[in-house]
């Protein structure tokens, strides 16, 4: 089981995170994969001034709607590979 937990604070907020859920929300549908991962939102993580803020597990990734797919097949399918 994988959580990914989304920045929903008011900077990363600005950035699109709404945009980033949905589209981690279409790649979960899409490789079927809901029983495994969880998506959660979380206040401000304190990195405003990078891209938005996600965690998977303790390790921090700064995410735009560009790099989304690609740090979701490294991080969370490669994960549930692992
Ligand atoms: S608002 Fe997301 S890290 Fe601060």
């Amino acid at each position: 089981m994988i959580t990914i937990t989304i920045c929903i604070g008011s900077s990363c907020y600005l950035k699109n995170s709404k945009d980033i859920i949905s589209i981690l929300e279409r790649l979960i549908t899409l490789h079927n994969v809901g029983d495994k991962v969880t998506l959660m939102g979380s206040f401000c993580m304190g990195h405003c001034t990078e891209g938005v803020c996600v965690k998977v597990g303790e390790e921090r990734f700064s995410l735009s709607p560009a790099n989304t797919e690609a740090f979701f097949n490294e991080h969370v399918l490669g994960g549930l590979q692992a």
